[in-house]
Protein backbone atom coordinates (compact mmCIF):
# COMPACT_ATOMS: atom_id res chain seq x y z
CA UNK A 1 0.00 0.00 0.00
CA UNK A 2 1.75 3.07 -1.00
CA UNK A 3 0.57 7.50 -0.36
CA UNK A 4 1.79 9.66 -1.82
CA UNK A 5 0.30 12.93 -0.60
CA UNK A 6 0.92 16.52 -1.63
CA UNK A 7 0.35 19.63 1.02
CA UNK A 8 -0.72 23.14 0.46
CA UNK A 9 1.49 22.75 -2.88
CA UNK A 10 3.12 26.11 -3.98
CA UNK A 11 5.16 26.36 -7.01
CA UNK A 12 6.50 28.74 -9.26
CA UNK A 13 8.33 28.70 -12.82
CA UNK A 14 11.30 31.60 -13.69
CA UNK A 15 9.93 34.07 -15.81
CA UNK A 16 10.98 34.13 -19.20
CA UNK A 17 11.75 37.91 -19.32
CA UNK A 18 14.71 37.41 -17.02
CA UNK A 19 13.88 41.01 -15.17
CA UNK A 20 10.49 39.84 -13.82
CA UNK A 21 9.29 38.22 -11.06
CA UNK A 22 8.85 34.80 -11.33
CA UNK A 23 5.46 33.46 -12.08
CA UNK A 24 3.30 31.85 -9.46
CA UNK A 25 1.82 28.67 -11.35
CA UNK A 26 0.10 26.33 -8.21
CA UNK A 27 -1.42 28.24 -5.15
CA UNK A 28 -1.93 25.53 -2.74
CA UNK A 29 -2.50 21.86 -3.86
CA UNK A 30 -3.77 19.44 -1.76
CA UNK A 31 -4.17 15.52 -2.86
CA UNK A 32 -3.77 11.95 -1.56
CA UNK A 33 -3.63 9.26 -4.10
CA UNK A 34 -3.33 5.77 -2.80
CA UNK A 35 -2.92 2.33 -4.18
CA UNK A 36 -5.61 0.80 -6.67
CA UNK A 37 -7.29 4.89 -6.50
CA UNK A 38 -7.91 6.73 -9.60
CA UNK A 39 -7.95 10.08 -9.19
CA UNK A 40 -9.08 12.12 -12.56
CA UNK A 41 -7.96 16.10 -12.45
CA UNK A 42 -9.93 18.25 -14.72
CA UNK A 43 -9.21 22.02 -15.70
CA UNK A 44 -8.68 24.42 -18.12
CA UNK A 45 -6.25 25.12 -20.45
CA UNK A 46 -3.26 27.04 -18.41
CA UNK A 47 -4.23 26.08 -14.77
CA UNK A 48 -1.26 24.40 -14.09
CA UNK A 49 -2.07 21.10 -14.57
CA UNK A 50 1.01 19.60 -16.24
CA UNK A 51 3.15 22.22 -13.65
CA UNK A 52 2.22 20.03 -11.16
CA UNK A 53 3.16 16.58 -12.67
CA UNK A 54 6.51 18.51 -13.14
CA UNK A 55 6.42 19.47 -9.78
CA UNK A 56 6.20 15.96 -8.47
CA UNK A 57 8.35 14.41 -10.83
CA UNK A 58 10.78 17.03 -10.58
CA UNK A 59 11.78 18.83 -13.37
CA UNK A 60 14.39 21.71 -12.81
CA UNK A 61 12.16 24.45 -14.17
CA UNK A 62 10.11 24.22 -11.64
CA UNK A 63 10.03 25.48 -8.17
CA UNK A 64 8.53 24.11 -5.08
CA UNK A 65 8.16 27.29 -3.01
CA UNK A 66 6.17 25.76 -0.36
CA UNK A 67 4.25 22.79 0.81
CA UNK A 68 5.24 19.34 0.95
CA UNK A 69 4.96 16.25 -1.36
CA UNK A 70 5.87 12.82 0.42
CA UNK A 71 5.73 9.39 -0.63
CA UNK A 72 4.93 6.80 1.84
CA UNK A 73 6.50 9.90 4.11
CA UNK A 74 9.63 10.20 2.54
CA UNK A 75 10.41 13.55 1.09
CA UNK A 76 9.76 13.24 -2.29
CA UNK A 77 11.36 17.05 -2.47
CA UNK A 78 14.23 16.44 -1.21
CA UNK A 79 15.01 13.35 -4.06
CA UNK A 80 16.37 13.59 -7.62
CA UNK A 81 14.75 12.88 -10.52
CA UNK A 82 16.48 9.60 -10.73
CA UNK A 83 15.47 8.83 -7.17
CA UNK A 84 11.92 10.01 -7.53
CA UNK A 85 11.90 7.42 -10.54
CA UNK A 86 13.24 4.58 -8.15
CA UNK A 87 10.66 5.27 -5.55
CA UNK A 88 7.92 4.53 -7.88
CA UNK A 89 6.54 7.50 -9.23
CA UNK A 90 6.69 7.61 -13.18
CA UNK A 91 5.42 10.68 -15.36
CA UNK A 92 3.59 10.02 -18.71
CA UNK A 93 4.18 13.92 -19.91
CA UNK A 94 1.81 15.85 -22.52
CA UNK A 95 4.71 16.67 -25.14
CA UNK A 96 6.92 13.42 -24.63
CA UNK A 97 10.76 14.42 -25.93
CA UNK A 98 11.94 13.18 -28.72
CA UNK A 99 15.95 11.88 -28.51
CA UNK A 100 17.36 11.17 -31.21
CA UNK A 101 20.11 8.37 -31.64
CA UNK A 102 18.77 6.26 -28.53
CA UNK A 103 16.40 3.92 -29.93
CA UNK A 104 13.04 2.66 -28.48
CA UNK A 105 14.82 -0.55 -26.98
CA UNK A 106 18.19 0.44 -25.52
CA UNK A 107 16.20 3.49 -24.05
CA UNK A 108 13.46 1.16 -22.65
CA UNK A 109 15.85 -1.32 -20.82
CA UNK A 110 18.36 1.42 -19.48
CA UNK A 111 15.16 3.25 -17.45
CA UNK A 112 13.54 -0.76 -15.99
CA UNK A 113 17.54 -1.60 -15.14
CA UNK A 114 17.73 1.81 -13.28
CA UNK A 115 14.33 1.63 -12.19
CA UNK A 116 14.57 -2.31 -11.06
CA UNK A 117 18.31 -1.94 -9.96
CA UNK A 118 19.67 -4.98 -12.14
CA UNK A 119 19.24 -5.09 -15.73
CA UNK A 120 16.84 -7.44 -16.70
CA UNK A 121 17.86 -10.91 -18.19
CA UNK A 122 18.03 -10.35 -22.19
CA UNK A 123 15.35 -13.66 -22.88
CA UNK A 124 12.89 -12.50 -20.67
CA UNK A 125 13.76 -9.12 -21.34
CA UNK A 126 13.44 -9.63 -25.44
CA UNK A 127 9.77 -11.68 -24.43
CA UNK A 128 8.70 -9.10 -22.13
CA UNK A 129 9.09 -6.14 -24.25
CA UNK A 130 7.82 -7.78 -27.46
CA UNK A 131 4.66 -8.94 -25.37
CA UNK A 132 3.82 -5.34 -24.00
CA UNK A 133 4.33 -3.93 -27.93
CA UNK A 134 2.14 -6.67 -29.18
CA UNK A 135 -0.35 -5.68 -26.36
CA UNK A 136 -0.79 -1.73 -27.37
CA UNK A 137 -0.51 -2.79 -31.18
CA UNK A 138 2.71 -1.38 -31.79
CA UNK A 139 4.95 -2.72 -34.56
CA UNK A 140 8.28 -4.23 -33.59
CA UNK A 141 9.54 -2.15 -36.02
CA UNK A 142 9.69 0.88 -33.40
CA UNK A 143 11.82 -0.98 -31.27
CA UNK A 144 15.07 0.01 -33.59
CA UNK A 145 13.85 3.76 -33.93
CA UNK A 146 14.97 6.97 -31.69
CA UNK A 147 12.74 7.30 -28.70
CA UNK A 148 9.59 9.14 -29.92
CA UNK A 149 12.06 11.01 -33.22
CA UNK A 150 9.08 11.60 -36.33
CA UNK A 151 6.67 9.53 -34.17
CA UNK A 152 2.92 11.00 -34.59
CA UNK A 153 1.24 12.18 -31.10
CA UNK A 154 -0.51 8.50 -31.22
CA UNK A 155 2.61 6.93 -30.91
CA UNK A 156 4.18 8.89 -28.84
CA UNK A 157 1.59 8.26 -26.01
CA UNK A 158 1.39 4.36 -26.55
CA UNK A 159 4.88 4.86 -26.12
CA UNK A 160 4.54 6.29 -22.54
CA UNK A 161 2.03 3.51 -22.22
CA UNK A 162 4.22 0.86 -22.92
CA UNK A 163 6.80 2.53 -20.76
CA UNK A 164 3.97 2.67 -17.45
CA UNK A 165 3.93 -1.50 -18.18
CA UNK A 166 7.67 -2.40 -18.38
CA UNK A 167 8.99 0.47 -15.51
CA UNK A 168 5.79 -0.67 -13.46
CA UNK A 169 5.36 2.25 -10.84
CA UNK A 170 3.83 2.97 -7.57
CA UNK A 171 2.24 6.01 -8.58
CA UNK A 172 1.53 7.14 -12.40
CA UNK A 173 0.87 10.38 -13.41
CA UNK A 174 -0.71 10.74 -17.01
CA UNK A 175 -0.77 13.94 -18.54
CA UNK A 176 -3.31 14.38 -20.67
CA UNK A 177 -2.88 10.94 -22.38
CA UNK A 178 -5.49 11.07 -24.30
CA UNK A 179 -4.96 14.11 -26.66
CA UNK A 180 -4.54 13.37 -29.64
CA UNK A 181 -5.53 10.29 -29.80
CA UNK A 182 -8.25 8.64 -32.08
CA UNK A 183 -11.20 6.40 -30.72
CA UNK A 184 -9.32 3.08 -31.21
CA UNK A 185 -5.79 4.53 -29.96
CA UNK A 186 -7.84 6.09 -26.96
CA UNK A 187 -9.61 2.20 -26.39
CA UNK A 188 -5.85 0.61 -26.62
CA UNK A 189 -4.39 3.51 -24.62
CA UNK A 190 -6.64 3.43 -21.59
CA UNK A 191 -6.96 -0.89 -21.67
CA UNK A 192 -3.17 -0.36 -20.69
CA UNK A 193 -3.73 1.63 -18.23
CA UNK A 194 -6.28 -0.75 -16.58
CA UNK A 195 -3.93 -3.55 -17.27
CA UNK A 196 -1.40 -1.63 -15.51
CA UNK A 197 -3.38 -0.80 -12.53
CA UNK A 198 -5.08 -4.55 -12.30
CA UNK A 199 -1.22 -5.99 -12.45
CA UNK A 200 0.28 -3.55 -9.98
CA UNK A 201 -2.42 -2.15 -8.07
CA UNK A 202 -1.26 1.12 -8.72
CA UNK A 203 -2.83 4.74 -7.89
CA UNK A 204 -3.16 6.50 -11.06
CA UNK A 205 -3.31 10.46 -11.49
CA UNK A 206 -5.13 10.71 -14.75
CA UNK A 207 -4.72 14.51 -15.81
CA UNK A 208 -6.64 15.99 -18.05
CA UNK A 209 -9.32 18.05 -19.97
CA UNK A 210 -11.59 16.16 -21.56
CA UNK A 211 -14.16 13.25 -20.20
CA UNK A 212 -13.71 11.12 -23.13
CA UNK A 213 -10.85 8.92 -21.72
CA UNK A 214 -13.23 8.66 -18.34
CA UNK A 215 -15.20 6.00 -20.61
CA UNK A 216 -12.73 3.70 -20.80
CA UNK A 217 -10.69 4.64 -17.18
CA UNK A 218 -13.33 4.86 -14.57
CA UNK A 219 -11.91 7.26 -11.73
CA UNK A 220 -13.06 7.25 -8.28
CA UNK A 221 -11.95 10.69 -7.56
CA UNK A 222 -12.51 13.97 -9.79
CA UNK A 223 -10.62 17.22 -8.98
CA UNK A 224 -11.52 20.34 -10.60
CA UNK A 225 -8.47 22.59 -11.40
CA UNK A 226 -8.49 26.06 -11.51
CA UNK A 227 -5.89 29.01 -11.24
CA UNK A 228 -3.12 26.72 -9.54
CA UNK A 229 -5.09 24.73 -7.03
CA UNK A 230 -7.66 22.17 -6.40
CA UNK A 231 -11.61 24.49 -6.61
CA UNK A 232 -14.07 21.30 -6.26
CA UNK A 233 -13.82 17.49 -5.78
CA UNK A 234 -16.50 14.71 -6.24
CA UNK A 235 -17.08 11.48 -7.99
CA UNK A 236 -17.23 10.23 -11.37
CA UNK A 237 -20.43 12.61 -11.87
CA UNK A 238 -18.73 15.74 -11.22
CA UNK A 239 -16.90 14.49 -14.71
CA UNK A 240 -20.28 14.43 -16.18
CA UNK A 241 -21.46 18.11 -14.56
CA UNK A 242 -17.81 19.16 -16.48
CA UNK A 243 -19.06 17.56 -19.66
CA UNK A 244 -22.18 18.94 -19.88
CA UNK A 245 -21.13 22.75 -18.72
CA UNK A 246 -17.60 23.44 -18.91
CA UNK A 247 -15.90 24.82 -16.48
CA UNK A 248 -17.39 28.44 -16.16
CA UNK A 249 -18.79 27.89 -13.16
CA UNK A 250 -15.77 26.97 -11.19
CA UNK A 251 -13.16 29.74 -13.71
CA UNK A 252 -16.04 32.77 -12.21
CA UNK A 253 -15.97 31.32 -9.00
CA UNK A 254 -12.13 31.39 -8.81
CA UNK A 255 -11.91 34.85 -10.51
CA UNK A 256 -14.36 36.63 -7.76
CA UNK A 257 -12.47 35.14 -4.93
CA UNK A 258 -9.48 36.16 -6.30
N1 LIG B 1 8.29 27.31 -18.45
C1 LIG B 1 7.32 28.24 -18.37
N2 LIG B 1 7.60 29.54 -18.59
C2 LIG B 1 6.62 30.47 -18.49
N3 LIG B 1 5.35 30.21 -18.19
C3 LIG B 1 5.02 28.95 -17.95
C4 LIG B 1 5.98 27.89 -18.03
N4 LIG B 1 5.37 26.73 -17.74
C5 LIG B 1 4.08 27.04 -17.52
N5 LIG B 1 3.86 28.37 -17.64
C6 LIG B 1 2.57 29.07 -17.49
O1 LIG B 1 1.90 28.57 -16.36
C7 LIG B 1 0.52 28.38 -16.61
C8 LIG B 1 0.15 26.92 -16.38
O2 LIG B 1 0.73 26.09 -17.36
P1 LIG B 1 0.49 24.51 -17.41
O3 LIG B 1 0.90 23.93 -16.12
O4 LIG B 1 1.14 23.98 -18.64
O5 LIG B 1 -1.11 24.45 -17.55
P2 LIG B 1 -2.07 23.28 -18.06
O6 LIG B 1 -1.28 22.02 -18.15
O7 LIG B 1 -3.16 23.24 -17.05
O8 LIG B 1 -2.59 23.72 -19.40
C9 LIG B 1 0.30 28.84 -18.05
O9 LIG B 1 -0.17 30.16 -18.02
C10 LIG B 1 1.67 28.75 -18.67
O10 LIG B 1 1.83 29.67 -19.72
MG1 LIG C 1 -0.89 20.70 -19.63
Amino acid sequence: MTTLEIKDLHAEVANPDESGEPIKILNGVNLTIRSGETHAIMGPNGSGKSTLSYAIAGHPKYTVTSGSITLDGEDVLAMSVDERARAGLFLAMQYPVEVPGVSMSNFLRTAVTAVRGEAPKLRHWVKEVKESMSELEIDPAFADRSVNEGFSGGEKKRHEILQLGLLAPKIAILDETDSGLDVDALRIVSEGVNRYKERENGGVLLITHYTRILRYIQPEFVHVFVGGRIVAEGGAELAEELDANGYVRFTQTATAGA
